[in-house]
């Protein structure tokens, strides 16, 4: 068991194969935080905590909190640093103060009810849960705290009851605090737009309060609720990185503090801006999950960790280990314009050429030939497909290949049979004009009714007619974001209530169908998250597939979500998004660093490129194993130049390295681009039948002259030679 505790030095000790988390029980009963980093043996660190503590001490001669590492910081106590607990009680005070009860360690890791998590058997993860109380309030807190044993990984939340006989107030209730020691810490943060998704960033912290957060109901395109803190010298391969990320996908907050002197503090969870939680006595609330890594081995250490945290213990169902199918979609390649013989003949064309499912996205229902109408309306339009999903389905199986719908469920457009009929079930207030965006209001997912209503339309699409794969899309924000069902002491629960009606929707469809094949997508990559990935193990990354863009955008989403869940499609050229033209090999060479497909008309392509194709498709098969479940290393993160990574399969048998010239220039000066994460002893063979140590490929490296093109690439595969 990874978890234990001292009795004589009233320390918590959690550790993982590479890192300890330590803290203890004070005097006073308070949780103080001792010690995050690589493993410590058990010993009493309590007076290195001590150290920070400062200011007045409390009637009872304990130290209050001022400066000291807290486990959970407490609103207006005494601890003036950002907190994660912030409870207003009957009586109108927002002061807050939990101390320690009794705790219990167990082996495996308790679901959150109607919340996705990591999870885990009993042998590969064990659970501490510290209840504590608030004297004055009669909030009972509970922290949960699970460490992984093959990961170094912890993950965290809260359960907040209310123990006393009045209503109160949850104003802010984060997952997770953490007291990272005094340092040249840096952040690193992974900000973006509508297709520059997750746009990698690593600044200073200043003394002060940094925060990086959402307000618009999903984890968005904007932000993302990850963020890693690193030392100032810390690479790819070694120095500090501490990761954290939010297992939500609504609005989220991460913030740090830095004082002078001090360790620096980070919560994660909810954003409390636009949050609060009414609490009746016995009622209780959960937070969603916080998952924290610790690497000594710099990024590239900690990213790994949540690859293969996500793809083993986060991501379900078939899809985890199953191969997925290479898919074709044909939003690029027709939009709104197409008919049954059209789809039809995509997926011939490209099942020819060796591709296994076809996609067919947005304009398959109701009025929907543009995104002016029709959503909501989960009919089939038969003016466009003649027969119905059913026959179209079935000519497809007929080719071989299996069949991928649409939706967009949380959505209406106010042109629409479903708007007319019922414009109680979009989210507003009183009062208030709603503001559209892409022509669309956002459904009221709090409300049953609402999801009864999506769930029977999508049952009865999928259950007449044979399909494999769906994609859940969402395209706007919330705004006017208030329900007509929710009294208004409740208005503020919307945007959690609303994240929790998704989580619903989306459990009891992938538990109705649990072989389909869920890919997650939100106008590209706007709801890109843990949470996503419980139900959804690929996600649509961005609505951008230039591959010079996606050198960016697949890069900082790597930084914690494994190659696995990262969507990736060939297009056609010049790219819809950029209007750039890249050869075809390069937009598959980087397509490869993700679950791989196309996008595009394939029946417009010349014979020389599907002739290429076919190629491509060789090579997703030959590198599939390797690349979805073997360890990433980014050899030269995208810059103005040029991009590299390698992947390497768990035994190290075999690997392949991937270089993009992005911008030739003369006389380049390192002309060599080398191998990372070999076993420096093994002997290994490239394609060409050149053997070299395993060392020798890491540091002589591959000449990297041999491409001197602007947008080309070229790819080394090294196997073991026994
Ligand atoms: C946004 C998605 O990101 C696209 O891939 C496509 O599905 C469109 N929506 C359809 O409206």
């Amino acid at each position: 068991m990874s978890i234990c505790y001292s009795e004589e030095f009233k320390s918590f000790y959690l550790n993982t194969p590479n890192t300890s988390y330590v803290f203890h029980i004070n005097e006073g009963g308070f949780l103080v935080h001792d010690y995050y980093g690589s493993t410590l043996p058990v010993c009493d660190l309590r007076e290195y905590a001590a150290r920070l503590a400062r200011g007045p001490k409390s009637a009872d001669g304990t130290t209050v909190p001022c400066g000291t590492p807290m486990e959970y910081s407490c609103n207006g106590t005494g601890d003036f640093r950002v907190s994660a607990l912030q409870i207003r009680n009957a009586a109108g005070n927002a002061s807050t103060d939990i101390r320690y009860v009794s705790h219990k360690i167990y082996a495996g890791k308790p679901a959150i009810p109607g919340q996705p998590s990591t999870y885990g058997t009993e042998e590969e993860v064990s659970t501490l849960e510290i209840l504590t109380q608030d004297a004055v309030t009669g909030a009972k807190v509970t922290l949960f705290y699970s460490a992984f044993e093959n990961y170094d990984a912890i993950t965290r939340r809260a359960v907040v009851e209310n123990g006393s006989d009045y209503d109160m107030d949850l104003e802010r209730v984060y997952s997770l605090c953490c007291e990272i020691p005094f340092g040249n810490w840096q952040i690193c943060h992974l900000y973006g737009e509508w297709g520059r998704e997750r746009t990698f960033e690593r600044s200073n912290l200043i003394h002060g309060i940094t925060s990086v957060e959402s307000t618009q109901g999903a984890s968005s395109h904007q932000h993302n609720p990850f963020v890693a803190i690193v030392d100032e010298y810390t690479t790819e391969d070694v120095g500090d990185a501490y990761g954290f990320n939010l297992v939500y996908s609504g609005n989220f907050s991460v913030q740090t503090e830095q004082i002078v002197d001090g360790d620096l503090r980070l919560i994660m969870g909810i954003n409390p801006n636009d949050f609060g939680w009414k609490l009746e006595p016995g009622e209780s609330f959960a937070t969603p999950e916080a998952v924290s890594v610790y690497s000594a081995e710099g990024l590239g250490g900690m990213s790994r960790t949540f690859h293969k945290l996500y793809r083993n213990n986060l991501c379900r169902g078939p899809w985890k280990t199953a191969k997925r199918p290479l898919l074709i979609n044909n939003w690029e390649g027709t939009y709104f314009d197409f008919d049954e013989e059209k789809i039809f003949n995509i997926a011939k064309q490209a099942g020819e050429l060796g591709v296994e499912m076809l996609v067919l996205d947005d304009g398959w229902f109701g009025a929907r030939n543009s995104d002016k109408a029709g959503l909501g309306d989960w009919f089939v339009n038969e003016e466009k497909l003649k027969g119905g999903l059913g026959k179209l389905s079935e000519r497809i199986h007929g080719l071989g290949m299996k069949f991928g719908l649409w939706f967009e469920p949380e959505m209406v457009n106010p042109d629409s049979d479903l708007y007319r009929a019922h414009p109680d079930w979009c989210l507003q207030v009183d009062g208030r004009q709603l503001c559209t965006s892409r022509n669309q209001y956002v459904l009221d997912m709090t409300r049953r009714d609402v999801r009864d209503y999506l769930f029977n339309c999508m049952d009865n699409i999928l259950k007449n007619a044979r399909i494999e794969y769906i994609k859940w899309d969402f395209n706007r924000y919330l705004s006017e974001a208030g329900s007509l069902l929710l009294a208004p002491e409740r208005q503020k629960e919307i945007f959690h209530r609303y994240v929790l009606g998704l989580y619903a929707l989306l459990d009891r469809l992938v538990t109705a169908y649990p072989d389909i094949l869920l890919e997650g997508c939100a106008s590209g990559g706007g709801r890109f998250d843990p949470a996503m990935l419980y139900y959804s193990p690929q996600y649509w990354t961005s609505d951008d597939t230039d591959a010079i863009e996606r050198l960016d955008i697949q890069y900082g989403t790597s930084m914690c979500y494994p190659t696995s869940t990262v969507s990736s499609h060939v297009s056609a050229c010049p790219n819809h998004q950029t209007g750039r033209t890249t050869p075809l090999q390069t937009r598959a060479d980087v397509a490869l660093a993700g679950s791989f497909g196309y996008e595009l008309d394939v029946t417009k392509m010349s014979d020389e490129d599907k002739e290429a194709v076919k190629g491509q498709i060789a090579e997703y098969h030959k590198y599939y194993d390797l690349i979805h479940f073997g360890e990433l290393f980014r050899v030269i993160p995208p810059n103005r130049e040029e991009c590299a990574w390698v992947y390497v399969s768990e035994d190290k048998s075999e690997a392949l390295l991937t270089f993009v010239c992005v911008r030739n220039r003369p006389r380049v000066r390192r002309r060599t681009v080398h191998f990372r994460g070999l076993d420096p002893n093994k002997l290994y063979a490239d394609q060409d039948g050149t053997v070299r140590a395993g060392s020798v490929w890491m540091k002589a490296g591959v000449n990297k002259a041999q491409v001197m093109k602007d947008y080309t690439t070229f790819k080394v595969h090294l196997t073991e030679v026994k």
